[in-house]
């Protein structure tokens, strides 16, 4: 199996930017072995990989993945490890930039000081495309300016259950919302042209269903890890069964790929979870037929992490079912060694067709020359100086304070502080990290002070008037006798990631609800105010509240809330999830009589 290939052409039409793409694609091709076209369909998590095998193989792609991150963790070293990586491969005998990846999933959020917005349910409460536009484009700016031009995200997941450990990164439960505000973001990613270096390609994700999953249905892969092992909570609807039939399917998940296709998607992200049974990295009549076929994608498909492996044990039957199906690109993401003996062998037997590869690879070319890699330095991006910049933190700030969801007020809000006492009580109300919530510096999150931030804590210390008196105390245990005007609870889930955060049961524990009593004991008025990925069950304790905010997770700004409160900027956020009353309405069904309904938002 040898490929003749001819490079002492005079003229080679891939490196004349004046030639049309599809000109340079089939010129490129047409230089590339086998073992070439193989590496670019290769991508390799950027710890496992060293400098010189980049250029030996002419690898593809590398990603960060969750934490990511080079050490220290800096906006500085992020840029130098990226162009380290891309030096390597403009060495490769053909010269083929990389494509390098990461998860920029609110806000540039591995690295350390980035502006970190709201997770995406609290961007569905804004109900705001300019803004989700906006969020989009500032994002982009950050990642590219560390020289990342591959942003994966939106995801455009319909998280129908709440136990769900990914709800918070889905706009809402209604389809319209998450198409429209999905290519919203998609559109300020992604800019007027991406040969815009400010701007980076996004990847839709993850394809299709991923929302939709079943309670309990979470595969368990033995052959890859232990790791999906349930504890009867943990891992047991991510990456589940969606067991929805076609129409359904359809009308709900596939709703707003339709609109991120028609704002200029060019990546997609295949879905670890599987549809009837059979995983989507599998699913040839959806990936190839549907989404290729009927609705004309033409930019290229990447695997989630370990995605194809979990196709079958044998690694063999999975690459050959994956690519077969209409897999572009593997996230491999350490065996890149294996996959391309495996490619190797599967194109040799035929149990491949050549014509898939050379499909796959012209896909990924074509979005290469579309960001313009082949025709600028790579060194050229823009300043780190808006990494976390002014403009992109209070932009975040405006998220914020439209993102929050006032649900009950009995007269408590706006706070008039003048002359007050106020209690603050709740770790949440002075940890960055648990307002950051999952996918932040690290893959899991964190608590603590792991970037730079504001909490609401630093908000109301910079914003209550001279005359009103603040004491804070995070586990809420004041003085005997005190008795203050008012008390403020912030009461938080703990960072999670995936299905590190399904849950059963949502309803507050006991060391919550003992906050609670605690301050109410010690205030005329109390505010909850909720930090969460999803909706919590706050109906036995909605009596002892005066007022309730959902104000998801926030991100970095998470002071800008306390305008909120002071009156100073409206509530205007409305729920993009149905509010449950008790366990028995999740998972999401139109004719529940919800606690508060999709939309609802007092003012
Ligand atoms: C997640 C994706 C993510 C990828 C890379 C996977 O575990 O499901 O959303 O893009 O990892 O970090
Ligand atoms: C990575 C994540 C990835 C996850 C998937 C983690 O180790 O950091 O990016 O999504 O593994 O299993």
């Amino acid at each position: 199996m040898t490929t003749t290939v001819d490079n002492t052409a005079p003229t080679m039409t891939y490196k004349d930017s004046a030639a049309p793409i599809s000109a340079r694609v089939s010129d490129l091709l047409s230089r590339m072995t086998l073992a070439e076209k193989f590496g670019q369909m290769t991508q390799i998590e950027k710890n496992s990989i060293s400098e010189d095998i980049i250029s030996e193989l002419g690898i593809g792609s590398i990603l960060s993945g969750g934490g990511g991150n080079p050490s220290p963790n800096t906006p500085e070293n992020w840029r130098a490890m990226v162009q380290a990586f891309q030096k390597a491969a403009a060495e490769s005998r053909l010269g083929i930039p990389l494509l390098y990846g990461s998860d920029a999933v609110h806000g540039h959020n591995n690295v350390h000081s980035a502006t970190i917005f709201p997770h995406n349910i609290g961007l569905g409460a804004t109900n705001d495309t300019a803004l989700l536009e906006e969020i989009g484009r500032a994002t982009a700016l950050e990642t590219a300016a560390t020289s990342v031009r591959w942003n994966f995200a939106p995801a455009v997941s319909i998280a129908r259950d709440i136990r769900w450990g990914r709800s918070y990164e889905s706009y809402g439960q209604d389809p319209d919302l998450v198409a429209k505000l999905g290519a919203a973001y998609l559109k300020g990613a992604q800019g007027e042209s991406l040969q815009d270096n400010t701007t980076v390609v996004g990847s839709v994700k993850h394809f299709v269903g991923d929302g939709g999953t079943t309670w309990g249905t979470t595969g368990r892969y033995e052959w890859i890890s232990d790791w999906w092992k349930s504890d009867g909570e943990r891992w047991m609807i991510d990456q589940g069964d969606c067991l929805d039939d076609e129409e359904t399917l359809r009308n709900v998940h596939l709703v707003p790929y339709i609109a991120a296709l028609e704002a200029g998607a060019r990546n997609i992200m295949v879905s670890y979870n599987s549809w009837d049974g059979i995983r989507m990295h599998g699913q040839k009549y959806m990936l190839t037929d549907v989404l290729k076929g009927e609705l004309g994608f033409s930019g290229f498909l990447v695997t989630d992490w370990l995605g194809i492996n979990q196709l079958a044990a044998d690694f063999y039957d999975a690459v050959v079912m994956g690519i077969n199906a209409g897999i572009d690109m593997v996230m491999v993401p350490f065996q890149h060694t294996l996959f391309i003996k495996t490619m190797t062998e599967a194109v040799v037997n035929g149990d491949i067709p050549v014509s898939r590869v050379d499909d796959a690879v012209s896909r990924i070319l074509h979005i290469k020359f579309e960001l313009g890699l082949f025709d600028r330095d790579y060194m050229d991006t823009p300043s780190l100086d808006y990494i976390g910049c002014a403009e992109h933190r209070e932009l975040a700030g405006r998220a914020v304070q439209q993102s929050a969801v006032l649900l009950k007020n009995d007269d408590a809000l706006p706070i008039s502080a003048e002359g007050k006492t106020i209690l603050v009580a709740g770790a949440g109300a002075d940890d960055i990290g648990m307002q950051c919530g999952g996918w932040t510096i690290e893959w899991q999150g964190k608590t603590g002070p792991i970037t730079a931030g504001q909490t609401l804590l630093s908000g109301l210390v910079a914003q209550l008037p001279k005359s009103a008196r603040m004491t804070y105390a995070a586990d809420g245990v004041f003085d005997g006798d005190t008795k203050a005007d008012l008390g403020i609870v912030v009461v938080s889930e703990l960072p999670y990631a995936e299905g590190e955060g399904d849950k059963s049961d949502l309803s507050f524990s006991a060391d919550e609800v003992a906050l609670i009593e605690r301050v109410r004991a010690h205030c005329e008025k109390l505010i909850v105010v909720l930090y969460s990925g999803r909706p919590r069950l706050v109906t036995d304790q909605l009596d002892q509240m005066d007022a309730l905010v959902a104000a998801w997770l926030p991100g970095s700004q998470a002071g800008a809330l306390a305008s909120v409160l002071l009156g100073e900027v409206p509530f205007t956020g409305t729920l993009s999830f149905a509010w449950p009353r008790t366990m028995d309405q999740v998972p999401y069904a139109a004719d529940h009589d919800f606690l508060w309904p999709i939309g609802f938002g007092l003012t």
